[in-house]
């Protein structure tokens, strides 16, 4: 048993508790918390240099914390070296041996780890049927299109039932179309494994689509993590508003009060936002610009500066009285939007889509 009561979270399998890593007089991550879930799948978001790499390499014990504790399957594994822990791992240029079949390659893992050679066999057959390259067994990488690679790759880093998959940017050497398939193939992979899966990408969109909860980094720190929905609809920073998604940043000074909503002055428009407490002063916050409409009998105006066609959607860049804003229409009926550059529009949006913010720590 760890005596340290906060690893005592059986239900969590990869813990950090205030770690913080150095290199040099560089501090590439700041008194970091970690808790992922047995099961999960979870990604790191954020730019480069936030300190995604540096998170995953401290699983792996590539990296030892300057300070604080790692903890997986509730032991503490701070100090431990990479080879008595138990990842499976997959990198950007996912090498596969060029000399070995792809059978082989997955089967390497296993050989290192001394397992039986009618066990290897059994294992190897079962996890190319699971990323479906049963056929593809005797090839060799080159034979392969890229697609296929980052299977043998992936089926390669789970075939030895690792605690914990390390995924750092797999999918970023491929083109988007595949992307998004691969992005589909991998959740479907990691479902059917119920692995618990740490996936760093710079890419929004791809943490939305594959991830059970998200942490979004910044300058080596987590600024928001949770579902994605929670993380996309109600973001606490600026940075989180605007890296997840688009994001209008407004602010309004305060005049009053209206039941529980605060009445802000919006560049000349008086408009309710719910959640702030306070009955004077600036805030700040969020609206996406999708939940912007177009209303003829709304009292806030605005005009036109650029309309873009975007085939599913329609940009509108707008200005209302000075202040810069876009809103996204969905061409939803028979024709497109019908807005032009320089006309006079009136705007609604339910005011629960508008989103304090606070300042970042
Ligand atoms: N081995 C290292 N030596 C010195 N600085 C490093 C090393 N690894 C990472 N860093 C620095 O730590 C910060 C975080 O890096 P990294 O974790 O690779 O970011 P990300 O993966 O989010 O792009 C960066 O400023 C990077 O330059
Ligand atoms: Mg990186």
């Amino acid at each position: 048993m760890n005596s340290n009561s906060s690893a005592s979270n059986v239900s969590s399998d990869v813990r950090f508790v205030s770690v913080e890593k150095k290199f040099g007089a560089a501090t590439a991550l700041h008194s970091l918390d970690l808790d992922i879930e047995r099961g999960t799948l979870f990604a790191l978001l954020g730019p480069s240099g936030c300190g995604k790499t540096t998170t995953l390499r401290l699983i792996a014990g590539f990296e030892q914390p300057t300070k604080g504790h790692v903890y997986i399957r509730g032991k503490d594994v701070t100090g431990v070296p990479p080879y008595r822990r138990s990842f499976g791992m997959v990198f950007q240029n996912f090498a596969l041996f060029p000399h070995l079949s792809v059978a082989e390659n997955v089967a390497f893992g296993l050989q290192m780890r001394g397992v039986g050679k009618d066990e290897i066999g059994k294992k190897v057959a079962a996890v190319l049927d699971l990323v479906a390259l049963g056929k593809f067994a005797e090839r060799y990488p080159r034979q392969l299109s890229g697609g296929q690679q980052q299977r043998v790759a992936l089926a390669r880093a789970v075939v030895f039932e690792p605690d914990v998959l390390l995924l750092d940017e797999p999918l970023s050497a491929l083109d988007k179309m595949l992307r998004e398939q691969m992005q589909v193939e991998i959740r479907q992979l990691q479902r059917r494994l119920g692995m618990t899966t740490v996936f760093v990408t710079h890419d929004q969109e791809e943490a939305l689509t594959m991830s059970d909860r998200v942490a979004v980094m910044n300058h080596g720190r987590i600024q928001q993590a949770g579902a994605p929905k929670e993380i996309y609809d109600r973001p606490r920073t600026e940075f989180v508003a605007t890296f997840l998604g688009a994001s209008n940043i407004l602010q309004g000074q305060v005049r009053g009060r209206d039941g529980d909503d605060a009445v802000v002055d919006l560049a000349g428009n008086l408009v309710p936002v719910p959640g702030i407490a306070a009955a004077d002063g600036l805030v700040r916050f969020a609206l996406r610009p999708e939940k912007i409409t177009l209303n003829p009998e709304s009292n806030v105006r605005a005009s036109v500066k650029d309309v873009i066609y975007r085939g599913a959607q329609t940009f509108l860049y707008l200005d209302m009285n000075g202040m810069a804003l876009n809103a996204v229409l969905q061409n939803a009926g028979a024709e497109p939007v019908a807005v032009d550059a320089g006309a006079s529009v009136g705007l609604s949006w339910d005011k629960a889509s508008m989103i304090a913010l606070e300042e970042p720590a």
